[in-house]
């Protein structure tokens, strides 16, 4: 029989990415309508184990859809990793009367919420990061902030680097994962777009290409480069020096992960959030809550973890045809 949960206990885990607390406000806000009790775990599971656990209710998360990062606070925590920091976790959720918990992060916060979720502590997650990097989904809350920043600042790095007649390598985050370098690379309109999924680390090939190029009358040449394959200062040395072209390299970093959430992630959030809750309150354990086919949908936390996923092949080659 599905046990019946009276208390939800919300936190955010890993790094933060905006639209996390729209996320946030409709856990909150759901839960509340279908009445239920909620406490913010504040910092994770870091929190969770220190026992930093506060009461909410409708007003207290008024004012912060249009914020970015989390008024939870977020955090990476060693202890919880090992069997006795996750029972320790379940014994205080048990203590202070929470029996179903939303966690809010990526693969690495599944995992500790898939642990709670044998020890008895009804778990959901929901997909909180900019790198679009978690396999069950097609959406990450905070992936379309970040993009759109990324591509605003990269219009402006063309701006500059045309009217200098430069090279411009821009860095973006993304863990291991390509995908906002991907996406800005196509809308940017950058020359080449390097991807840890696909660079095949041949630089004199990048080269040649700057130089056909500028000999075929381009004003500059936009290099968006993956953090997964970095090395931007040193790669925009060695661009100079080969080709007599100035080149300069920008590493856009944690810019990426703040600011105003754009209205998708703020909508996509929300119907997530309040997605979580109606798991909860069915009874639900164990499950990740994803977009996939254009559709909000749910799936086991373990069967989420080992799915895969690609960058899209069509999409990569689109990418290459547009700039020529
Ligand atoms: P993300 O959730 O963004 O992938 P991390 O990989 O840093 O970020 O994971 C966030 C937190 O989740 C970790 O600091 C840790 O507390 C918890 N966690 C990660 N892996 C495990 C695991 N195998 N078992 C239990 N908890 C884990
Ligand atoms: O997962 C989000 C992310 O911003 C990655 O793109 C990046 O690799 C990492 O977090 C940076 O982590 P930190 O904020 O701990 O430096």
């Amino acid at each position: 029989m599905a046990k019946e949960v009276k208390t939800i206990g919300v936190l955010t885990s890993g790094g933060d990415a905006p639209g996390m607390n729209a996320a946030i406000r409709a856990v909150v806000r759901t839960a509340i309508h279908k009445g239920l009790k909620v406490k913010g775990i504040m910092r994770g599971y870091a929190g969770l184990l220190q026992e930093e656990i506060v009461d909410m209710d409708g007003l207290s998360v008024a004012d912060i859809i249009n914020r970015g990062g989390t008024i939870l606070y977020t955090a990476r925590c060693q202890e919880f990793t090992t069997p006795e920091g996750q029972q320790k976790g379940a014994e205080i959720c048990r203590k202070h009367g929470i029996d179903g918990i939303v966690v809010i992060g990526g693969d690495g916060s599944f995992q500790g919420a898939g642990k709670l979720s044998a020890l008895g502590i009804n778990t959901i997650g929901l997909p909180g990061t900019i790198d679009l990097d978690i396999a069950c989904t097609d959406y990450t809350i905070g992936f379309d902030t970040a993009v759109n920043t990324a591509m605003e600042a990269i219009d402006r790095i063309r701006d500059t680097s045309t009217s200098h007649e430069r090279c411009s390598i821009v860095e973006v985050m993304g863990r291991n994962a390509g995908y906002i370098a991907l996406w800005c690379g196509i809308a940017n309109g950058a020359e080449d777009i390097l991807l840890p999924e696909k660079y095949n680390g041949d630089e004199q090939e990048l080269i040649n290409r700057i130089i056909d190029n500028r000999k075929r009358g381009k004003k500059h040449h936009i290099i968006v480069n993956a953090e997964g394959i970095g090395h931007s200062a040193s790669m925009a040395k060695r661009i100079e020096a080969a080709t007599g072209i100035e080149t300069r390299a920008t590493i856009l970093g944690h810019m990426q992960r703040g600011g105003t959430p754009t209205c998708k992630d703020r909508m996509y959030a929300s119907i997530m959030g309040a997605k979580a809750v109606d798991l909860l309150a069915e009874g639900k354990s164990n499950r990740v809550v994803a977009y996939k086919g254009g559709a909000f949908v749910d799936f086991d936390i373990q069967e989420a973890l080992a799915m895969t996923k690609h960058i899209p092949e069509d999409e990569y080659e689109i990418s290459k045809i547009l700039v020529r």
